[in-house]
């Protein structure tokens, strides 16, 4: 959940490390700090409150110009977001800077013990006892790489740790143990971060690190050992594919309005490459075989929040194409229970950072009970895609806003296009039933940027809400899950009630919600391809219209028996009704950024949140 980086090489490391922060501050932003290695001393600055608090700090005093350093953002998990429990953290009297991400389960007898052999304890974090036993350690060795060897054998819980040192003006120390670390590979300048977000800007060329792996970066080196100190040569260089500008904000208000905005593009690069004369073609190499794919006859989908919400819309699509039983769990629940799974189940696990700590969890618990898993993921060089057997990339590109966007959109239809795969290879379809799909699927891009023309109604809407409490979802099918999404994001970014349900759910309880004014998000399904369901919803709709229910509808364009009953509608394109869960949720996703600005809050950093949630 916290951002890091480290910089060894003949820049300013300050401004490398601000720089990183930066890009990085979506992981946590409750306090920031550096610390550089300049003249045979450790300096270091940190600040809680946003990355912009240290900066002024910075600005106002400056630390001495160096070009090795460490930084870090955080999201506080022990001890509050202070100056005193801000990152780094000193060892060896101030002489060793070490920042962390993650949690350090036996903190407290690692602190009982350095405070009974004399160390004092300047903040309430885990992180400080690995600082202080570092430096301990580091004074008998002398050696930073090898006093990081014993102090992970020490630390139990999950973390990644940098470390640098006064002695070693030039060297940065890295561990990892279920938490993310990259190297950034430049010509006499190396780089370490939580992401490739970190060092973007400066080289393209990164590598992830293997779980419980060392690193030891000088100007001119990259060192990769093992826990036990054995040298790992077998870490894959990768290429990022996207430029420094992709994840910054251009001319937009946020993040969030931006990334919105990149949803038909999303979709576009996800679909386009793979659909060669109207079947999907997926890269062999990142694949299973066809004789694999044959032998699958369940397929359980494992993802937290958004991710969870674009799977159940998966679901629908997938089953219905390939016939086989598709359940939808979130991934800290299938981890926890005694799940039904074989040899013959495929866990896809669909995730926007590959980093989800509970999804990854529910990956490696799918493969030791034997399931083949695959993840469907947005960021390469991601622990989930690694620890998979299988893996279908999104090409959403980067996502920075707290609130997944963009990727939900890539999310589904990449769904979509393994569901297409896959009833190929079953001959659950035949190659038309296919090719009318892909059509469907490559008309979507434009047809997003015909929903995004909502946003003006969209923005009206909102600043006449901008004091409402309480707003209701209703759908069905898969307007069901788009439901769910469009209240996680109203509650995630405008911190008002907001719940989803589906429309057949409502005599069951929820209806009692309704009283006179409340708003009602209702999506409509399409007259013309679900009739049925379609003249279901409009019922629900007049039974909550006549409690006085405020109705915004969300139907398909030419659906006129909406409109006597809507106070608003809002429209989306006709399309296949599998794929109406890419459209739909375009409205919901506008209104959640509108009215969170309508009410003056950070649309991109909201509180409580960070975008990549590595602990359990
Ligand atoms: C909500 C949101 C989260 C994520 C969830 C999973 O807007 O972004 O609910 O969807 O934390 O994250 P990933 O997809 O990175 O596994």
């Amino acid at each position: 959940m916290c951002g890091i980086v480290g910089y060894v090489g003949s820049r300013d490391s300050i401004e490398v490390l601000l720089e990183g922060l930066a890009r990085l501050e979506y992981r946590g932003y409750d306090s920031a700090g550096v610390a550089v290695v300049a003249d045979g001393s450790i300096d270091m600055r940190k600040r809680g409150g946003k990355l912009s608090v240290l900066r002024e700090s910075l600005d106002a005093d400056v630390l001495p110009e160096s070009g090795t350093g460490v930084g870090h953002t955080r999201w506080a998990t022990h001890g509050g977001p202070t100056d005193e429990n801000a990152h780094p953290h000193l060892g060896d009297d101030g002489k060793l800077a070490l920042i962390h991400n993650g949690i350090i389960e036996n903190f407290g007898e690692l602190r009982a013990e350095l405070e009974s052999a004399g160390e004092a304890f300047e903040s309430e974090t885990d992180t400080e006892a690995a600082a202080l036993m570092l430096g301990r350690i580091y004074r008998e060795t002398g050696d930073l790489t090898l006093a990081m060897r014993r102090l992970v054998a020490r630390l139990e819980g999950q973390f990644t740790l940098l470390a640098t040192h006064a002695d070693h003006p030039q060297l940065v120390v890295g561990a990892d143990h279920n938490s993310p670390l990259l190297i950034g590979f430049g010509e006499g300048e190396n780089f370490l971060g939580s992401d490739v977000n970190a060092f973007v800007k400066y080289t393209k060329k990164a590598e992830a690190l293997g779980n419980n792996q060392i690193v030891t970066i000088t100007p001119d080196s990259v060192n990769v050992t093992d826990f036990d100190g054995n040298v790992v040569t077998d870490n894959k260089t990768f290429e990022i594919s996207w430029d420094a500008a992709a994840s910054e904000k251009g001319g937009w208000s946020s993040f969030m309005a931006k990334e919105i905005s990149e949803g038909p593009e999303a979709v576009e690069n996800t679909v386009r490459s793979r659909i060669k004369d109207g079947l999907v073609r997926l890269d062999e190499s990142e694949m299973f075989s066809a004789d694999v794919l044959s032998q699958i006859d369940r397929i359980v989908i494992v993802a937290c929040g958004t991710a969870s919400y674009s799977a159940m819309v998966g679901k629908y699509a997938i089953e219905t194409w390939t016939k086989l039983p598709v359940e939808v769990e979130l991934a800290h629940e299938f981890r926890y229970r005694e799940p039904a799974v074989t040899q013959n189940t495929l866990v896809i696990s669909i995730s926007q950072s590959g980093e989800t700590m509970d999804t990854k969890m529910a990956v490696q618990y799918a493969k030791q009970l034997g399931a083949r898993t695959l993840a469907i993921c947005n960021t390469q060089g991601s622990t989930i895609p690694r620890e998979s057997d299988a893996v279908l990339y999104l090409h959403a590109g980067p996502e920075v806003a707290v609130a997944s966007t963009k990727a939900y959109l890539a999310q589904v239809v990449g769904q979509f296009l393994f569901g297409l795969h896959l009833a190929e290879v079953l001959g659950t379809m035949s190659d038309g039933d296919i090719r009318e799909i892909t059509d469907a699927l490559l008309a979507l891009p434009e047809q997003l940027r015909q929903t995004l023309e909502t946003g003006k109604e969209v923005r009206e809407l909102a600043h006449w809400m901008s004091d409402t409490r309480s707003v209701l979802f209703l759908g069905r099918h898969v307007g069901y899950p788009v439901a769910l999404e469009g209240a996680l994001k109203l509650k995630e970014i405008s911190y008002i009630h907001a719940e989803g349900f589906a429309g057949g759910e409502l005599k069951h309880g929820p209806i009692a919600l309704i009283e006179p004014g409340q708003v009602v998000f209702v999506v409509v399904p399409s007259s013309r391809t679900q009739p049925t369901m379609h003249s279901k919803i409009v019922s629900n709709i007049q039974e909550i219209k006549a409690r006085g229910a405020r109705i915004i509808a969300v139907a398909e364009e030419g659906d006129a028996a909406v409109m006597p009953y809507a106070d608003v509608v809002l429209r989306y394109g006709t399309t296949n009704p599998m794929l109406a869960g890419v459209l739909a949720v375009v409205p919901l996703h506008l209104f959640a950024l509108e009215l969170a600005t309508a009410k003056g809050l950070d649309v991109d950093q909201p509180r409580n949140l960070a975008k990549s949630v590595t602990v359990e």
